[in-house]
């Protein structure tokens, strides 16, 4: 038998016990209709049931001061904002306070996480090319408590021309960031994430990501081409940390996209995973029709569809990135 559901693509083996399991399930649960176990289908109902299971009762660890982590790749399509609001809305789930910077013209973060970003709403360009402080454009995502949401609208498009004449055009963001970060913390509100969305290119709104971060987080998506562009986003990486900040650090890897059925997927992960060993979660983003369709709602596929295998795999991406914490 061949998968069903589109939605279902095997990431993982199910064990022998989980196996056994459904197929006492099934047997009970279908009015004396009982399946064969070994099926492919069955092997990953029980590995999806596993895999819920063990999410379930993992409680996320809070970082002692806040991370900041850009999301960036020049590659477009590849899962930037789609990472970056379900890994926000994973952690919020998991009781941590989240903010997402949309720093993209697109404004596609703003859009999954349900915030009001018309032409004429406060946002992240006001910040970066104006005078405004984070805490004057900030918006609370009605996804979950404790996430917020800095939007971007269209205004953010003129932002790299406008920005080449400002002073310190690359630091703009951080300096508003830390005036932010400092803030919260003395309020007692501190925020344990702060994540930046990057649009597809390595202009001055990267820049000014890079230079506002620690950690770069670079989702890969499993297809040809993958690779190629990457190793310019970890030169232009490199130089940003020897000239304008020095504790930057490519921290993380994500497959995204990844289909187990196709030989392309499986060589782009093996290919990635040799020459990232440290970098790449174990966790990969199955493709899944749910994580598309969220953000059409507004939403993050953890809320939109909680027990699909796309909200699933970025629970765990989320839950992975929570326990490896800052690299050294
Ligand atoms: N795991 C997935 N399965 C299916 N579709 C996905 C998945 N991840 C992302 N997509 C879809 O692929 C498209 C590109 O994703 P996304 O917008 O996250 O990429 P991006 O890198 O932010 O793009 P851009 O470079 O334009 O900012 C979107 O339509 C999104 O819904
Ligand atoms: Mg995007």
């Amino acid at each position: 038998m061949k998968p069903c559901d589109s939605e279902i693509y095997p990431v993982s083996k199910a064990s022998d016990a989980s196996i056994s399991d459904a197929a006492r399930a099934g047997r009970a649960g279908s009015g004396g209709v009982s399946f064969d176990a070994t099926t492919p289908l069955a092997r990953e109902i029980a590995d999806l049931t596993r895999r819920r299971e063990a999410i379930k009762d993992d409680p996320l660890p809070v970082p002692s001061k806040t991370r900041v982590i850009t999301v960036s790749n020049q590659k477009g399509g590849v899962g930037k904002t789609t990472t970056t609001v379900n890994l926000a809305a994973g952690l919020a789930r998991g009781g941590a306070r989240v903010l997402v910077i949309d720093l993209d013209p697109q404004g596609n973060a703003s859009t999954a996480l349900g915030v009001e970003h018309r032409a004429e709403t406060a946002s992240v360009y006001d910040v970066v090319v104006g005078e405004s402080a984070i805490v004057d454009v900030i918006q609370k995502s009605p996804e979950f408590a404790e996430l917020y949401c800095v939007p971007s609208t269209i205004h953010l498009a003129g932002a790299e021309i406008e920005l080449v004449s400002l002073v310190a055009r690359e630091q703009r963001l951080r300096t508003a960031l830390e005036n932010f970060l400092t803030e919260t913390e003395r309020e007692n509100r501190r925020f344990d994430y702060v994540f930046v969305d990057c649009p597809p290119s390595l202009g001055l709104l990267t820049i000014n990501a890079f230079v506002a971060a620690q950690e770069v987080l670079i989702p890969i998506q499993c297809e040809y081409y993958a690779l190629e562009g990457l190793s310019q986003l970890l030169r232009n990486i490199q130089l940003i940390e020897k000239h304008l900040n020095p504790v930057l650090t490519v921290s993380s890897i994500l497959l995204t996209m990844y289909d187990g059925r196709t030989n392309l997927s499986q060589q782009v992960a093996a290919d990635v995973r040799e020459h990232f060993p440290k970098e790449v979660f174990t966790t990969m983003i199955p493709r899944s029709v749910r994580i598309s369709e969220a953000p059409g709602y507004g939403q993050s596929v953890i809320s939109y569809d909680p027990s699909s295998p796309g909200s699933l795999s970025y629970l765990e991406a989320a839950s992975e990135l929570a326990h490896r914490g800052v690299p050294r």
